[in-house]
């Protein structure tokens, strides 16, 4: 995943020093977060969005990009070739570049670069749930969730989890459709909230209960709002919490989420966001100037 942010040494100390992935300088003084062997999950890239850049899923082979670009094109959408110099600085063997209905950049790739010779280690002592299921979940804003919902299960073969019909924030009834591409119950979440920026949530995921503890004071301690509280999902079952990012979207870190089979999973529906806590908290109001 790319994230254009605008303010790199808070993202150091949010990301790395708090929740815990491994920060990687890179020569144009940017940086990668590592989250396993991979020698990148999230590529952090410098301007003023403080949004998404792109969102890269992975595929097998080189059969199964070529497979996956013709289905894109037959579904009339264009799909760029960026070849080698952009694979290599997304740290791939090659990739692909398209747009969904409503504009949001998405990269495929396979052959990803693994760093076995420096071991991914993280500042926190952390260990992240990647592998097959990928390195978390996204939530987008959308317009349009169900033109969004046909492209990403007809064209892309995702497919849809559940629904939750609910109210997040008190006075707005909202439909989030949850769809996988692997094990994982959702890598993507649909919500048509009318947000300034493309993410609502990124998620990581640890390996373990204590991980989440920890970052939840760290981030506590370091004063950062939290959107919601501890709490534990209905629908993938993740015990997690929102803090907000250096760039304004939360990032939702948790643990004990939901692993999904393909032939035994039916879709339903929740009308709760949570089995219990994830209170919404305003953002804290901007200090009044003082009279002098
Ligand atoms: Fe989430």
């Amino acid at each position: 995943m790319g994230l254009e942010i605008s303010d790199l040494a808070d993202w150091r100390a949010f990301a790395s020093g708090e929740l815990g992935a491994q920060w990687v300088d890179r020569e144009d003084g940017t940086a990668d977060l590592r989250m396993d062997d991979y020698a990148s999950r999230i590529r952090l890239h410098v301007g003023d969005a403080d949004d998404l850049a792109y969102i890269g899923w992975e595929v097998a082979d080189a059969a199964a990009l070529a497979a996956l670009a013709q289905r894109i094109e037959g579904a009339g959408f264009e799909v760029e070739r960026p070849g080698t110099e952009l694979a290599r600085e997304r740290r791939v063997y090659d990739l692909i570049r398209f747009r969904d209905p409503e504009g949001n950049a998405h990269e495929a790739f396979y052959g990803a670069l693994q760093r076995t010779d420096q071991p991914f280690v993280s500042p926190t002592g952390a260990h992240f749930k990647t592998g097959a299921q990928g390195l978390g979940h996204v939530v987008l804003s959308v317009r349009d969730d169900q033109a969004m919902t046909d492209f990403f299960t007809d064209t892309l073969g995702f497919r849809l989890s559940d629904y939750i019909q609910t109210e997040v924030v008190p006075g707005r009834p909202l439909r989030i459709t949850f769809l996988r591409c692997n094990g994982r119950h959702h890598s993507l979440a649909l919500a048509p909230v009318p947000l300034p920026k493309k993410i609502v949530h990124i998620m990581l995921e640890t390996r373990s209960i204590d991980d989440v503890g920890r970052a939840l004071y760290r981030c506590m301690a370091a004063g950062r709002h939290l959107s919601f509280t501890l709490g534990r999902h209905s629908n993938d079952e993740m015990l997690s919490f929102y803090p907000v990012s250096p760039s304004g979207f939360d990032v939702e870190y948790g643990w004990g989420g939901l692993e999904v089979e393909d032939h035994s999973w039916h879709v339903v529906t929740h009308d709760t966001n949570s089995a219990w806590g994830h209170v919404y908290q305003r953002p804290p109001r901007p200090a009044k100037p003082e009279n002098n």
